[in-house]
Order: C-alpha cells, then structure tokens, then sequence
C-alpha cells in the first residue's frame, strides 16, 4: 500500500502578513501523524516511511523562510522580477505535487478527466507540464475557455511564467482577435475558435494535446466540441484529450467518453463562514454597498469580491462605491476598487491581479467569470447578490435575450470558496441556498442554435437529431435553427448545405449577419455591408454618453442621422464610420463627437478581416455608398425575419409571430415611427426593444424573401403563417432522418 502525502509549503509574499496554503503548525501535524522521521529542513524532498511514500517539496525552503520572516529577515525578496516570481509561484500551486503523476496518466489514457478546485493551477500548469515532457514536438497544446477575457488573462500570465512574449511561444486566439505566430506551441482559445479551427482543420493535425478547460461551464461550443473531438480521438491515437473541471460532474464527463479515468487533484481548501439574510432584498445593491463598508470597518485584512451581473452593475456599484467613500470620509488609498467583465479594455484587465498597495483593501466588482474562470489572489471576502446574466432563448418567438436569473447551489458554493483559497473566508450571501435550484441548465438547452448547427452541417454532420450530444438541446430549438437556416438560403429543402451556405459559414459571425454579407454581393454595396457589420459586431459600445454631458453627447450622435430623410440606426453607423475614415482615423474626431475611439478601432480591426474573407470567398468589394435602398436590401437579405410593423399605439408588430415589440430608446428612430422597420436584435429589458433599426419598403420583404413572405402578409394586420413554416420543418426533419448515417 502506497499513499502520498504531499506537503506544499508556500512561501511568503511581500504584502502578506500570515501564510498561503499549509500553515507550517499542520503541515507538522499531518507529518507526525503519519509518524514519520523525516525532519523539516531535510533535503531529501522524497522519502519511504512504513511503506509510505512522503513527498516534501520545497520544505527546506518552508522553514527557512518562514523563520527569516520571523526574525523580520525577509531580504531579497523584494528584488525579484515579476516573471521570476510568477515562476516560483508555480511551484507553490497545488498541483505542483502531481505533476509526475499526471504526465503519467495523461501518456497512459487518451482521454482524461480532471478535477480540481479552481485556483489549483490546471489552466495554467498542465500546458506548460506537456510542453516540458515535450508534447509540444508533435504539436501544439490547445486549451479552451468558454470566456475570452480568460484566454487573454490566463495566456498573458503563462507567458509571463515562462518569461516568452505573448504570441510567440504561447499565445491566444479569440474572435477576430488572433494573437499567435508559427512559434506557437501553447495556445489558449475560446471554444468557439476551436470549433472553428474544425472546419479548416477536421482531424486537428497540428494539435497533439486539446484541453477542453472549464468543462462544467457546459457552454453551447463546449458541449459541441465534446461530441467533436471524442470523434477526432477516435482517428487520432496519438492526440490527447484532457477535459478539465472545477466542480465533481466528473462522472457524467467520464461516462460521456467511454468511462474514461478521473484523476482529482487534492486541494486545500479553507473553511468558510457563511453568512445570509433573511429578509428579501429591496435594492441589492445598496445591500452590497453597505456590506463593503462593513467588512471594511470591522474585518481584519483581506480583499472583497463582489460578484453582480454585468458591466453596467459594475459601474453603478463603482459609482456609488465613489460617493459612499466621500459621504464616510473614506480616503481613497483606502479603498480599490477592481472592476473586471468581459468587455473591460484588455490593459484594464490585467490590474485586478495587481495586489493592493499596502495598507489599502482591494474590492474586486466582478461578473460571474471570477466564479471559476480567473482566480484573483488575495480575497478574503466574497459578497454575493446570488444572479448572474444567462443567455435565454425562446424557440416559439426566435426571441434571444440576456436574463438576469438566480444562480444555482452549485455557483454558489464555487463563489463562497473564492474566499477560503489563502486562508479562512467568510460569504455575505444576499439569498438563502435553500431556495436555489442543484444546477445550471447547460446552455444548449437554451440558446439559439442556427449558428452550432451551421457549422455541424458544414462538418459534413447531417442528422442533428441523433447527433452524439452529451445533453441533447430542445427538438423545436433544433427545427427552428434548421428552419431559419432553409430560410436563409444556407441549406437546401433536403437539409443540405448550398454554395450560399458554404459562403456563410466562413464568416465568424450569425448567421443572419453572415447572410447579409454574402447577399451584399448582389446589391453591390459589399464595402458598406461589411461596415455595419463590422460596426454592429463591436457591440454597443461606439457612443459615448457620459452622464453629465448627455445632451451634448446626444445631439452629436443625431448628427449621424440627418439627411434629406431620417436614416435608421445601420446606415448611422455607417456614416460614423466613414466619417471618421474621412478625417483619417482621428483619435481627436472621436472625442469631439462622443464616439469610442477604442470601439472604432476595434471596428476597423474586426471590418479588415470581413473584408478578407469577402476576398477568401471570391465576393468583389464594392461600394454604392449612395444608393441607401441597395444598403437596406443587403440588409434585409439576412435580417428579413426580423421585420415589423406600427400598430395604432405606437408600437410594433413582428410581421410573422404575434408579438409585440418597441423600438429602443437609444435608435435615431426612437420618436420618429417608420410604418415598417427591420431590426438587428431584440433585446428586453422593461419592455422587448428592437435593438438598431432602418426603416424598409414592405414589398421588399417579398422579393427578397419570397419563400417566407406572401402578400397576404404585409397586407394583413396579423398573419398567422406560422402553422406553414412548422409542417415545412417538420419535413425537413424526416428529410433528414431519411439521410442518417451520412456522415
Ligand atoms: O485553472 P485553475 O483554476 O485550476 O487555476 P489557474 O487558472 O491555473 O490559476 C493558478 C494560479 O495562477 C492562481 O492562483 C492565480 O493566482 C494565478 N493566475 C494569475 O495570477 N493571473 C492569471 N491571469 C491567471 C492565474
Ligand atoms: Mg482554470
């Protein structure tokens, strides 16, 4: 019998007053009662006793430190470069210990599944534990996020730990964001890239190792590339498959790949206290706000984490924070604030790791990807409202939104346990666990489908209903993605991919979008058409509208819309690029009329890989800037389901399904009714807003869209033509079944 007893001592770091991991008391008493005789200090770092293997690492340096700072000799350790620690840091993690053994199973099982608790160090150890044993000579070691603030943030710091500059040894890859050379050997990316990747590359040849990371997330790529590469494994002996989490779903990972082996990796995790309130929240967070001061005023040191849902909380929390600061008199080097979601500016982002001036507490604004995607050395504290955005979709209407919902236990525990990482934690929560439910519902259970199935019938994969999916998504979830793609032209009355398909689906992004540039072709306005989307991919980021500035800021962006005749939302965003084209990519021209120079840039970025592959798939740049009917045909060559109409009261009515929609306080058109509008999205808050909206002629709809709309539909005040289009999915589907086997 052979057991392993690992003890990680970690050592100090400067603004640490008490120890990380393994207190030096209990690694004693783990020792004695393992009656051993190896004396700390030993240099031996392994060692039989009784027939049990004991395994010290770094020990001798444990107490050596440990009892300089006690005498406050703690010299040196100032003088260290950042890259040097983060490489002594490594060996401090947790599975640091395993790393043999791991590299042992990894050679033995194909597929391998791993659990260890977050921060253990599996993100960023186990690349760099295969690229040492020298996986990398066969080829490269992927491993995916489901964010891309986590593939930005972990690749910089695995860079930084091997001292290599980011995108050349180890680089990431996010949409329309390539930062990898030919010298990349270690490449962190966002599922969606690999799946992606697939397309150009269906065995993953110049991959030796892929690691689906943060496999619990269950996001919809995440769950496709299970089905994905467990096929590739099947062809490819040599290539290695690790599927990685932090929270013990491992079973259902395990049995999904043919019962392969788990391997946990032990980790130390402190107690924490948990706290919660019984009464209902009013107004959470003024709750969090008040929280933060009391933690501040009467807990020991030790940095707060507060988890909200988005970047907007974030700013409000961050504001009122501000004000509350100067109401309490609080001094400003008192208090940090850290805010970190996806859309914050990358420079930004690194700055929450950054350790707090001394004296002063960090208080970390996050969104739910520091539940388990990023750890932030340091938190004592965690403060959780108990919501997260998610991504909803409702099959019957097409409508797609973000909902702010109640997390499940699971989340929960993950975020209490960010606090007892480094020590003993406590957890402010702002609900009571009793009342949530075990566990997220994956979200292939509730997204929109079209663009994953897309990619799957480009895969040459034609049966979606017996696809190999580890939890299948809703059947009309799969007929209404299979239906908008017949809809679109992207696949034919037999379920099979067409050219204009195959022309989609180089386009990283929607498939409506997709369509809309492929069918530009044939209004000649291909510049203008990868311009909105270009400008519509950026998100809604291109105004800026500080709060004591708005009519300023409001005026300059109406400026945009002003012609002859009001123009609608896209072609405003048009103009705003081409102006800003215009006066030479002005950083100044941007500030002078409240635009986002970032947004631009990354706009122009985003428009010069569109205009790549317009060149890829052999579609000519064109430009009609003034011909706006051709712009709002392309337009509507995509986005013609998402068409409505005025009603009496003002608002507006989906031409095909029975809702009723508004347009969106931020549109040109906002106040200024077009009788028939099409639009970019639907997003709902208060109310379901049509998100970017241009005004359209309803006889377009038809000859556009011919096989979706008859006359009677723009004739009529409420068509109901939805029973057609289902029995019209419905034998799309036998068709498809009939194809089984295809593949
Ligand atoms: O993947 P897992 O949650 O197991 O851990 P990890 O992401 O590999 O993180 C291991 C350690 O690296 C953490 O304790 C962080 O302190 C550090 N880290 C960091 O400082 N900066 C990052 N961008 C990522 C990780
Ligand atoms: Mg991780």
């Amino acid at each position: 019998q052979k057991k392993r007893f690992a003890v990680v001592a970690q050592r100090y770091s400067e603004r640490r007053s008490s120890m990380r991991g393994v207190t030096e008391q209990e690694a004693w008493e783990d020792h004695q009662a393992q009656k051993g005789t190896v004396r700390f200090g030993s240099k031996d770092k392994k060692k039989v006793i009784d027939g049990y293997e004991f395994v010290f690492d770094d020990l001798a340096s444990f107490v050596e430190e440990s009892s300089e700072v006690k005498t406050g000799r703690h010299r040196g350790c100032y003088s260290r470069t950042v890259a040097e620690k983060a490489r002594e840091e490594r060996e401090l993690l947790p599975i640091h210990a395993y790393r043999d053994e791991l590299l042992k199973l990894i050679e033995e099982n194909q597929v391998l599944v791993i659990v260890g608790e977050t921060g253990s160090g599996k993100t960023t150890q186990i690349p760099q534990y295969l690229q040492e044993a020298g996986y990398t000579k066969r080829g490269k070691i992927g491993c995916t996020q489901p964010r891309r603030v986590a593939a930005m943030s972990v690749a910089s710091r695995v860079a930084q730990e091997e001292g290599v500059k980011l995108g050349h040894e180890v680089g990431y890859s996010i949409r329309f964001e390539d930062c990898t050379s030919d010298k990349t050997v270690v490449k962190y990316m966002t599922d969606g890239m690999l799946l992606r990747e697939l397309l150009t590359e269906p065995k993953l040849d110049s991959y030796s190792v892929i690691i689906i990371d943060e496999a619990h997330e269950r996001t919809l790529c995440t769950d496709i590339l299970f089905a994905l590469v467990k096929d590739v494994a099947k062809v490819r002996p040599d290539l290695r498959l690790i599927i990685s989490s932090a929270t013990l779903e491992a079973k259902k990972f395990s049995d999904y790949f043919d019962s392969a082996r788990i391997y946990l990796i032990p980790g130390r995790r402190y107690p924490v206290e948990k706290f919660f309130r019984r009464l209902p929240e009013v107004d959470y967070l003024e709750t969090v706000i008040r929280t933060v001061f009391q933690i501040h005023q009467t807990e020991p040191t030790g940095d707060i984490l507060v988890f909200l849902t988005g970047q907007e909380e974030i700013e409000t929390a961050e504001t009122k924070l501000k004000l509350r600061m100067i109401d309490l008199g609080t001094k400003g080097s008192e208090i940090i604030i850290s805010p970190i979601y996806s859309n914050l500016p990358t420079e930004l982002q690194a700055k929450v790791f950054e350790p707090a001036p001394k004296g002063s507490r960090k208080v970390v604004l996050a969104t739910n990807i520091a539940e388990t995607s990023l750890t932030i050395d340091g938190i004592r504290y965690v403060i959780d409202p108990g919501y997260c955005k998610i991504n909803s979709y409702n099959p019957r209407t097409g409508m797609e939104s973000l909902l702010v919902t109640p997390i499940s236990k699971a989340s929960a525990e993950q975020r209490a346990g960010r606090s007892g990482r480094t020590g003993p934690g406590k957890c402010y929560r702002l609900y009571n666990v009793k009342d949530l439910e075990p566990t997220t519902i994956p979200e292939i259970q509730r997204a929109n489908l079209a663009s994953v199935v897309l990619t799957l019938k480009s895969l040459g994969i034609q049966d979606m209903f017996n696809f190999d999916f580890m939890d299948a998504p809703p059947e009309n979830a799969l007929l209404k993605a299979l239906e908008l793609l017949y809809a679109l032209g992207a696949l034919d009355g037999n379920g099979e991919m067409t050219k204009v398909g195959e022309r989609m689906v180089e386009f990283p992004v929607d498939p409506m979008l997709s369509k809309m540039i492929v069918g530009s072709e044939k209004y000649k306005c291909s510049a203008e058409i990868i311009t909105i989307a270009a400008m519509l991919s950026v998100g809604n980021s291109i105004f800026y509208r500080p709060k004591n500035q708005q009519v300023l800021a409001d005026n300059a962006r109406m400026n945009f819309y002003v012609d002859t005749e009001k123009v609608g939302d896209h072609i405003a965003l048009l103009r705003v690029y081409n102006s800003w084209k215009d006066v030479n990519y002005s950083t100044q021209w941007c500030y002078e009329n409240y635009i986002q120079s970032k947004s631009m840039k990354r706009a122009r970025d985003i428009r010069d890989q569109l205009r790549g592959l317009l060149n890829k798939i052999g579609i000519e740049l064109t430009s009609n800037p003034n011909d706006l009917d051709a712009i709002k045909k392309a337009i509507l060559a995509g986005f013609f389901p998402h068409s409505a109409k005025l009603q009496k009261d003002g608002s507006y009515r989906r031409v095909k399904e029975p809702q009723t929609v508004y347009v969106h306080p931020n549109s040109g058109l906002f106040g200024a009714p077009s009788k028939w509008l099409v639009y970019h999205e639907l997003v709902l808050t208060t109310k379901e807003y049509m998100r970017h909206t241009t005004e359209m002629k309803p006889e377009w709809l038809i000859e556009i869209a011919p096989h979706y709309y008859k006359l009677k539909d723009i004739e009529e005040s409420q068509p109901k033509k939805t029973q057609r289009r289902r029995e019209k999915a419905r034998t799309l589907k036998v068709d498809t079944n009939k194809k089984k086997a295809k593949r």
